[in-house]
């Protein structure tokens, strides 16, 4: 009894090579550079480059791809087969993609359809950490790219996307070769990318903090302990999110002039919200913080181009900006002397009492107001008496001139 099942075993051994085809069989005519399709496109196959290939070194063959042709030995085969099913063996990639906006690309709507092969590659596919990978960070913007710089039109279009490279994630990835700074798919995601204003799109308004926050871990921290955060995690859609400060694709350093929070642009950035009356009203705030802040001296200074003159969030700091009733507030009344004092060396509470944003000024600073008033009814009876004596002075003179003539004539 055993012996037979030995027999039979070793029988199978040696008979299952020789039923099942080998990749032999399908290069002695795909390895043939010449090998066209009637349309006239290429059938060769790079068998070396294969084999180097992460499938060919995990000893996949041709027929587990091509799956039609498993078991088939009558060749020539059918001039037409299936597209090869990579979900066969990638199940998780596979129920990923499917919810993802590429399966549901249409050749005729958008630009092309959009399958594994489209990113992965076909034959030469490496792992996702081999330096050729079409997926290894350094060169996942460009297979990103491929299509999405001009080929897909989507809402605003290839320019849009083109700003990555000139974003400061981007450089850190392609100049100093840092692979943890952000790519298309740290924020869009890989298998599983939605349409952006899909709820569990990572850059949907109620997901970005999170896409950001997986690396600026202490910046999210920061936010939500502040007042924004704070209205955030509560639901309230109107307060800003990291995009709404630093935009998308184009994020830059707060140091670089062309970053939306460049020291002179930062008034612009708050106001949006700020001094919008709708906004104002629903949530009580105060506005005409752009028109008091350009009043100030420091927003007109600003408005020369003065970076080093307060701005909205050198006095409210950024990502944990709190009101002012809020004792750990940079602008509570007890620590404005050392908000003030950060560029106001020796700013005591006196100095930092006048009010900032100067709406009206009667209802400001009264004693402000009042000086203020002063001093212009002074100088003005100044002036005033000054022209008055000049006139008659004037007036003096020329008449003494005139009486002299008269007495020669
Ligand atoms: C006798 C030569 C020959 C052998 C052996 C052969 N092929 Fe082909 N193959 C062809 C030709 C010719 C075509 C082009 C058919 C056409 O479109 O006219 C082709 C086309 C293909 C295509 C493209 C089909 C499509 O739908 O566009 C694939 C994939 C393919 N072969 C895979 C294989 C695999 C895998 C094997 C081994 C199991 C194999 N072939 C063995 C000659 C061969
Ligand atoms: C990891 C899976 C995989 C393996 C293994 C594989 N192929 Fe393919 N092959 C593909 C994909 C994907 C395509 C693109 C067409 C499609 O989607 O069906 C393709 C297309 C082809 C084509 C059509 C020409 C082209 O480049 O589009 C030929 C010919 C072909 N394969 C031959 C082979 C041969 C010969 C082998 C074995 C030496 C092999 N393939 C192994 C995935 C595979
Ligand atoms: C839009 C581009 C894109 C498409 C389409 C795509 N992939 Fe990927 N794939 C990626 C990226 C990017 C990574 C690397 C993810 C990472 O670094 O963690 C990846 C990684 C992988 C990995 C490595 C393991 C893992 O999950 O991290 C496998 C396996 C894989 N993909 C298979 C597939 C299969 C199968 C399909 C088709 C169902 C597919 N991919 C479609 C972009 C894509
Ligand atoms: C017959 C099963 C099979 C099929 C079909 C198949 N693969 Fe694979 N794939 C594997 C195996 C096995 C590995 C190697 C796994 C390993 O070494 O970790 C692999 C590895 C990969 C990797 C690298 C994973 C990593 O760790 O980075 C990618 C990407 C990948 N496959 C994509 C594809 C794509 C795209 C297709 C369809 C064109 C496909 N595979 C079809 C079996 C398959
Ligand atoms: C730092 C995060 C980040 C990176 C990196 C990033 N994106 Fe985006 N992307 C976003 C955000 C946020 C949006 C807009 C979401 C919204 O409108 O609310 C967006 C929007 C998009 C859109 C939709 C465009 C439209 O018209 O609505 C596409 C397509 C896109 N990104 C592709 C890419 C590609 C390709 C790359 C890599 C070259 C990339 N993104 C890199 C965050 C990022
Ligand atoms: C083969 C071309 C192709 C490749 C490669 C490709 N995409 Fe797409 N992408 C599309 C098409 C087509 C759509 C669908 C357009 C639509 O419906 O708005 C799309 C949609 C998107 C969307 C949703 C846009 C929206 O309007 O909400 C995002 C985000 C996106 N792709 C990101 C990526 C990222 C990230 C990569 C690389 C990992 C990538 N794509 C690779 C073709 C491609
Ligand atoms: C209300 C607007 C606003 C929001 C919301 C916001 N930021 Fe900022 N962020 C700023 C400003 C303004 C600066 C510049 C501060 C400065 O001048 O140093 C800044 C600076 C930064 C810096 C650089 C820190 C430094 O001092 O160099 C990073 C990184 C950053 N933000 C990331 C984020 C992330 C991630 C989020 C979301 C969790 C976020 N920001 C949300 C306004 C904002
Ligand atoms: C995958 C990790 C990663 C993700 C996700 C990410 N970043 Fe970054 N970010 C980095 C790295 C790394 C740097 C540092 C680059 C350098 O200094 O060269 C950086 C730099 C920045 C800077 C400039 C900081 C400075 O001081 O110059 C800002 C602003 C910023 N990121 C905002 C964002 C925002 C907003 C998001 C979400 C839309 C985001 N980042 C998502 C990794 C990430
Ligand atoms: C996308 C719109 C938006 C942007 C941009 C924005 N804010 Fe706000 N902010 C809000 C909303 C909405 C509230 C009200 C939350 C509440 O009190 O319920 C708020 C609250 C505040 C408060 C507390 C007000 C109070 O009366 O308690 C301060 C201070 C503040 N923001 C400062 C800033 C500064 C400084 C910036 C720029 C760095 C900024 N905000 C950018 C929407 C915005
Ligand atoms: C020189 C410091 C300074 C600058 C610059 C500044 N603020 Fe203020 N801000 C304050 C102080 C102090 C208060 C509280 C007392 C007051 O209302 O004068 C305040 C009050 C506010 C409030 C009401 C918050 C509350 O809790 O009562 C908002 C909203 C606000 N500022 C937004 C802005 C915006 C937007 C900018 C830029 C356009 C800006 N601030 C520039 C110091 C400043
Ligand atoms: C980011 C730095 C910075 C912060 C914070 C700041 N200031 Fe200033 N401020 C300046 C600079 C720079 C000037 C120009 C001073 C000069 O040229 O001597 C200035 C000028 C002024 C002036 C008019 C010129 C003068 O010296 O009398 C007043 C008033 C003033 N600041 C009040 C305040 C108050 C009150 C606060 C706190 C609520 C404050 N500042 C916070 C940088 C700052």
């Amino acid at each position: 009894m055993k012996k037979t099942l030995i027999f039979f075993v070793f029988l199978a051994a040696f008979l299952i090579p020789c039923f099942s085809e080998t990749d032999e069989d399908c290069i002695v005519c795909h390895e043939d550079p010449e090998l066209k399709t009637e349309e006239g496109k290429s059938l060769f196959m790079d068998y070396e480059k294969f084999l180097s290939s992460i499938h060919g070194q995990a000893g996949i063959s041709c027929v587990d791809c091509h799956s039609d042709l498993m078991n088939f030995e009558d060749f020539p085969h059918a001039e037409k087969l299936n597209a090869v099913n990579c979900g066969m063996c990638h199940e998780k990639a596979m129920e990923e993609y499917k919810k993802s906006i590429h399966s549901q690309a249409t050749p005729e709507e958008d630009c092309c359809t959009v399958s594994c092969k489209d990113c992965h590659g076909k034959h030469d596919i490496k792992s996702k950490n081999n330096y050729d990978s079409r997926v290894f960070p350094l060169n996942l913007p460009r297979t990103c790219e491929n299509c999405h710089l001009e080929r897909v039109k989507t809402k605003r279009g290839g320019e849009f996307i083109g700003q990555y490279t000139r974003s400061i994630h981007f450089r850190a990835l392609d100049k100093a070769g840092l692979t943890l700074s952000a790519n298309c798919s740290h924020c869009h995601g890989a298998h599983d990318i939605r349409g952006v204003h899909d709820p569990p799109s990572r850059v949907s308004r109620r997901k970005i903090i999170r896409t950001c926050g997986v690396c600026h871990v202490g910046i999210e921290i920061d936010y939500m302990e502040g007042v924004h955060g704070k209205d955030y995690v509560k639901g309230i859609k109107d307060v800003p999110v990291c995009t709404d400060c630093h935009n998308e694709h184009n994020i830059s350093s707060p140091q670089d002039m062309n970053s939306s929070v460049y020291a002179t642009k930062v008034a612009e950035v708050c106001s949006r919200c700020h001094d919008d009356e709708v906004l104002a009203r629903q949530y009580g705030f105060l506005t005409a913080r752009l028109k008091t802040f350009s009043n100030s001296f420091h927003g007109t200074a600003s408005k020369f181009g003065e970076t080093r003159v307060a701005n909205c969030s050198s006095c409210h700091g950024f990502h944990d900006i709190r009101s002012s009733s809020d004792t750990k507030s940079s602008i509570h009344a007890d620590n404005l002397p050392e908000t003030c004092g950060k560029c106001h060396a020796g700013a005591g509470k006196n100095f930092a009492k006048g009010k900032i944003h100067v709406i009206s000024e009667k209802t400001g600073n009264k004693w402000a107001y009042f000086v203020k008033t002063f001093y212009i009814i002074m100088i003005s009876c100044i002036v005033g008496v000054f022209l008055i004596f000049i006139a008659a002075d004037l007036f003096h003179r020329v008449f003494r001139k005139w009486i002299a003539k008269k007495r020669q004539t």
